[in-house]
């Protein structure tokens, strides 16, 4: 049984069959391994929800792809999701998000929460009225998705931004501190911090809270005391509030299960995975989308 366009659209309403949904995984989805900073945070504020994550390893990455080709697979995704009964969906993906969030509504009927609007409006709250400077991928920073979230928030709070491409690759291979991350993080994080006083950094890709020390210690150097926001412990509190609004929560006297499929071979994923999930993952099953 599906959930109801009524259900997902409305997630105040108290459904009468609400409580047919609450055992149901939530589904997550990313471009490969980096949406694992965001089931983390999940597991760690939802430890009774089953969870469902989708790694779509074999067109990873997103961040330089035409916004057309994003959407499309976030799309897929979302079926492919909605199809294997998930109540709900995160799009754990900063660049999914930027370019995808309304096409992946308009698919999927259940509801549907991104990476970006939970943090934005978090922070473009922040009482201080410091500029905030949101770094992602080339793509997220291109799509302004951050700035217009933030601009509908809080009306002329400054935000300026910054790509930083290599920060993906060097997380992955493990090289998240040591010289060659000290200068990529200084070469992308001096300009921007140089331009004006900063007072907030968002990490706009799920794979920069890796390279958070390194950002730091960067970031401590222009910009003293800036806060750093990390938009998986957001993500998981807009979840929650979701669920618990429309009666989707599972029962809090049990222990939920992460499962993991993926588009590529899952053995490279298990490797990599573990360092962004900070513990093994011992199995994942390889499935196809189109
Ligand atoms: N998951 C992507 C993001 O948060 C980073 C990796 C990629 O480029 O696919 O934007």
């Amino acid at each position: 049984v599906r959930p109801s366009r009524e259900l997902a659209r409305s997630p105040t309403s108290q459904s009468p069959c609400a409580d047919s949904y609450a055992l149901k995984p939530i589904g997550i989805f990313d471009s490969g391994v980096g949406g694992l900073t965001v089931l983390k945070a999940l597991r760690a504020r939802l430890p009774h929800e089953d969870l469902l994550y989708f790694g779509d390893t074999a067109r990873v990455p997103y961040g330089n792809k035409a916004p057309a080709t994003i959407e499309r697979y976030a799309c897929n995704i979302a079926r492919y999701l909605e199809d294997a009964d998930c109540k709900a969906i995160v799009i754990a993906c900063n660049t999914a998000s930027a370019f995808a969030l309304d096409a992946v509504r308009r698919t999927v009927s259940v509801p549907v929460v991104d990476v970006i609007g939970p943090v934005a409006a978090r922070v473009a709250d922040s009482p201080d009225n410091q500029t905030i400077a949101v770094i992602g991928t080339r793509g997220t920073v291109r799509s302004g998705a951050y700035v217009r979230s933030i601009e509908r928030q809080r009306q002329g709070r400054r935000v300026i931004q910054q790509a930083c491409p290599l920060f993906v690759p060097l997380a992955e291979e493990g090289w998240t501190s040591g010289p060659i991350a000290e200068a990529i993080a200084e070469k992308y994080l001096q300009p921007l911090f140089a331009s004006e006083p900063v007072g907030h950094l968002i990490l706009g890709c799920t794979h920069y809270p890796l390279l958070e020390q390194v950002i730091r210690s960067t970031a401590d150097r222009y910009a003293r005391g800036v806060q750093i926001h990390d938009s998986a412990g957001y993500t998981a509190a807009a979840i929650e509030e979701l669920l618990e609004a429309g009666g989707l929560s599972g029962p809090r006297d049990r222990v939920g299960s992460s499962r993991f499929v993926v588009t590529d071979d899952p053995s490279a994923f298990l490797g990599v995975g573990a360092a962004f999930l900070g513990e093994p993952i011992d199995s994942a099953e390889h499935v196809d989308v189109r």
